[in-house]
């Protein structure tokens, strides 16, 4: 029979274990960082406890997938329709879901407030790595959250995961809040706190408790600015569902919307957006967004302003477009837009230049987005070509059109899906006037199958 090992040498940067004594730890580097350490139960290599473990003695098996129990009721209402939309109908149970996002953005109060308008019986366990206690009931407060909803949410401040461990297993709690991965830290897994090791081993520990557990577990990650995330980026396979909460470029010109996207979703699509405005008493959902994006103007549009039908999901938006050109202040002319992909701007103002010898080689393009929404779907590049050919040419898109189609290189308007939906909506929110490849609903006078025909049926 194999020897059971009773001690191992671990690292005390990293946490990785090896047998034997060695000098330099294999996996970080790191010089004379292997202590000797007792062998925990728990410790096997990475601390796996897997969502299906045996019991000793029991053979593995397989099953058919028709004895399959498929599992269905087994989403929790997050009470928040625009964070169900985004999870593909509500919480699963036995799922863990990041919230990633810049310090600020509002991830704290959404979770804050999902917890308070879950549609469960159970108990919601918040744990604040953080805030004090005193500090989230303060903004408990300042949401309105009080009475039986405030009740049964159970706050812990701490970020130990042994401390955390031992709360869970006593509250039993139905969703779990942690908030945040970051500030996650075990003796196990290095001595060093703050390491993405740390964050890897201590949100592994959980995800597989609510796993066994029948529970859902959110799980907060800061995201900084300019940062190719090491740390949360590391969380995204550990977990099902990942959703990036962000906000306008800034907060004093585009007001206070939130976006919520989900990047990664094992239980729904990741088309879907949340749409938020933060207030006085913190995130509400955006059930109709379509006049969120739009600027209301008497009379002419200026110059470099178009309208675009973009589709998010399953609801279709109204976005304004705005677009300048100045003369290069250098020898390149460049692109600056954040809302919508530059390379797609570069792209739609090279057609431009080729297709309808607009000249704008020499001159700096600025694109930017009202409400700070960003655009990636292809039915933009209509209303994209007409705010740039508007902005440099100076003439106006007439007032009341709306657009959509995606733009080939080759100058034609290509269709894009659901466009008798697009004209519907920009119908209902008064414009008159619907350029758009040939489809559905689109007016035959309208229906544009290149960009300079569009163009010329636009400006002259
Ligand atoms: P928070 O949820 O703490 O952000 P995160 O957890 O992502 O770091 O949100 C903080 C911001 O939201 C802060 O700037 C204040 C603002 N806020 C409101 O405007 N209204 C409110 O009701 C609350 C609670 C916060
Ligand atoms: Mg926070």
């Amino acid at each position: 029979m194999k020897k059971q090992r009773t001690c191992v040498f671990k690292c005390a940067s990293c946490g990785h274990e090896e047998p034997k004594w060695l000098g330099r730890c294999p996996e970080c580097g790191e010089w004379n960082t292997l202590i000797e350490t007792a062998v925990n139960s728990r410790s096997s290599p990475a601390g796996l406890t897997s969502p299906g473990s045996r019991g000793k003695g029991e053979a593995p098996q397989s099953l058919p997938l028709s004895s399959v129990d498929p599992q269905e009721g087994s989403r929790i209402g997050s009470g928040i329709a625009e964070l169900d939309r985004v999870l593909g109908g509500g919480v699963m149970k036995r799922s863990a879901i990041l919230v990633g996002g810049e310090p600020g953005i509002g991830k704290s109060t959404l979770l804050l407030q999902a917890a308070a308008a879950a549609e469960t019986k159970g108990r919601i366990l918040y744990v604040s790595g953080e805030e004090s206690a005193g500090q989230v009931r303060m903004r408990a407060d300042r949401l309105g959250i009080m009475g039986a909803a405030a009740s049964r949410i159970e706050i812990c401040c701490s970020g130990n995961l042994d401390d955390i461990e031992a709360i869970v297993n006593a509250v039993r709690p139905v969703i779990l809040m942690v908030d945040s991965a970051q500030t996650l830290r075990t003796s196990e897994a290095g001595l060093i706190p703050g390491t993405a090791n740390q964050m890897k081993f201590c949100s592994y520990e959980l995800i597989s408790w609510v796993k066994e557990h029948d529970a859902a577990l959110f799980l907060v990650a800061h995201v900084t600015k300019d940062g190719l995330i090491s740390g949360p980026k590391s969380l995204e396979h550990m977990v099902d569902t990942v959703l990036y909460f962000e906000g306008p470029v800034s907060a004093a010109s585009d007001g206070d919307c939130r976006f919520l996207r989900a990047a990664k979703n094992r239980f729904g699509s990741v088309d879907e957006i949340g749409i938020f405005t933060m207030g006085e008493q913190g995130l509400s959902g955006v059930e109709n967004p379509s006049l969120l994006f739009l600027v209301r103007r008497e009379g002419e549009l200026p110059p470099g302003v178009a309208t675009a039908a973009v589709l998010e999901g399953t609801r279709t938006l109204l976005v304004e477009i705005q677009a300048l050109t100045v003369p290069a202040k250098g020898a390149i002319s460049r692109v600056f837009s954040d809302r919508i992909d530059s390379a797609r701007v570069s792209r739609v103002a090279a057609t431009l230049e080729k297709h309808l010898s607009l000249r704008l080689s020499g001159h700096d393009l600025y694109v930017n987005v009202a409400g700070g929404i960003r655009i990636a779907e292809v039915g933009v590049d209509l209303a994209l070509a007409a705010a740039i050919y508007s902005a440099r040419t100076g003439l106006p898109v007439p007032a009341g059109t709306a657009l959509t189609g995606e733009l080939s290189l080759a100058g034609e308007i290509r269709p894009v899906r659901r466009i008798a939906g697009r004209v519907k909506t920009a119908r209902n929110l008064g414009f008159e006037r619907f350029l758009a490849p040939p489809g559905e609903g689109v007016a035959p006078g309208m229906a544009v199958k290149d960009i300079k025909g569009a163009m010329k049926l636009l400006f002259t």
